[in-house]
């Protein structure tokens, strides 16, 4: 039987997660929803749902998203805790490259009680933790992607991360990061607006940056590179992806995005998660990636 609240993942996940994966199976941190629930208004989205989750429901559409994550990859389980009901959302963990990790520093005040049980889950797990100045606000992998392709992290600012977390984040992975502003409140973290896919593809929703940052991803990425989608179809959560492989797990595949995909030869695999919607969030916000090794770091191209 499957151990979802295991006190600190399983033995094996636990000795071996900091250290190069045995498989080149990705390795994805998740958090069981029990006490997930909308307690507090922290983004829009969250506005008149206080109270209105629905926990079977949440739990079958957690499920059904981690069955599927666990074909592609190894999972390992953060202990959920009560009164948390946002830890769920591991992306927010911290943001992981190689054996380093940076440790969220919530903006949110109703989310910092979990940075302590995330920097112990990551010690625990063999991370190292990087040093960090707690007046600088960073909300981990929600707002630092990294862009295979390119070699560098996407940084989004403006809501919940500081403008200043982008150097730190490139001075302490030794890796370009490349800072872009957030300016509309439904998208308040950067894996709701913008998601790297493999093979240099890059899916995002332009309205949500500001004009520079636009620009800036138009100077990066060819135009044939970029999947643009509207203001509908961001709102759908479909920036929120998750990928793997050549799939690509999401909340609601849009029509024109489901195209695109194809075109691109990845496979829309989409898992509904309304409930974590009410809450601000969806695939990609419900899970943390744990390495990109070093050495994926160094064959990069594009
Ligand atoms: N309610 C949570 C918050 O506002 C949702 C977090 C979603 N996470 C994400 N990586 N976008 O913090």
């Amino acid at each position: 039987t499957l151990r979802l609240n295991a006190p600190l993942a399983d033995v094996a996940e636990r000795a071996s997660a900091a250290a190069p994966a045995a498989d080149s199976r990705a390795r994805i941190l998740m958090c069981a929803p029990d006490h997930f629930a909308v307690d507090y208004v922290i983004n829009p989205w969250m506005e008149d749902q206080i109270g209105r989750t629905q926990r079977t429901q949440a739990r079958a559409q957690w499920e059904n998203l981690r069955l599927h994550l666990a074909r592609e990859a190894a999972l390992a389980y953060v202990p959920s805790a009560p009164g948390l009901p946002d830890m769920v959302f591991t992306a927010n963990a911290g943001l992981v490259i190689g054996e380093t990790v940076v440790v969220t520093r919530f903006h949110a005040k109703e989310r910092r009680p979990e940075e302590d049980l995330f920097r112990a889950w990551f010690e625990r797990a063999g991370f190292s933790t990087a040093a960090w100045p707690d007046k600088v606000a960073f909300e981990g992998a929600g707002d630092a992607l990294f862009d295979r392709a390119r070699g560098l992290i996407w940084c989004g600012h403006g809501w919940r991360s500081s403008e200043e977390a982008p150097p730190l984040i490139e001075r302490i992975f030794e890796t370009r990061a490349v800072g872009l502003r957030l300016v509309d409140p439904r998208f308040y973290h950067l894996d709701t607006c913008l998601c790297p896919l493999p093979g240099g593809w890059l899916l995002y929703y332009p309205q949500a940056f500001d004009e520079r940052s636009r620009d800036v991803i138009a100077t990066l990425v060819p135009a044939e590179f970029r999947i643009e989608l509207d203001e509908r179809e961001a709102a759908s959560f479909a920036c929120n992806a998750i990928a793997i492989g050549d799939r690509i797990f999401l909340n609601a595949c849009p029509p024109r995005l489901e195209r695109r995909l194809r075109e691109a030869g990845l496979s829309p695999v989409v898992t509904p998660l309304s409930e974590f919607v009410r809450a601000g969030g969806a695939a990609k916000c419900l899970t943390l990636e744990l390495p990109p090794t070093r050495a994926d770091l160094s064959s990069l191209r594009l």
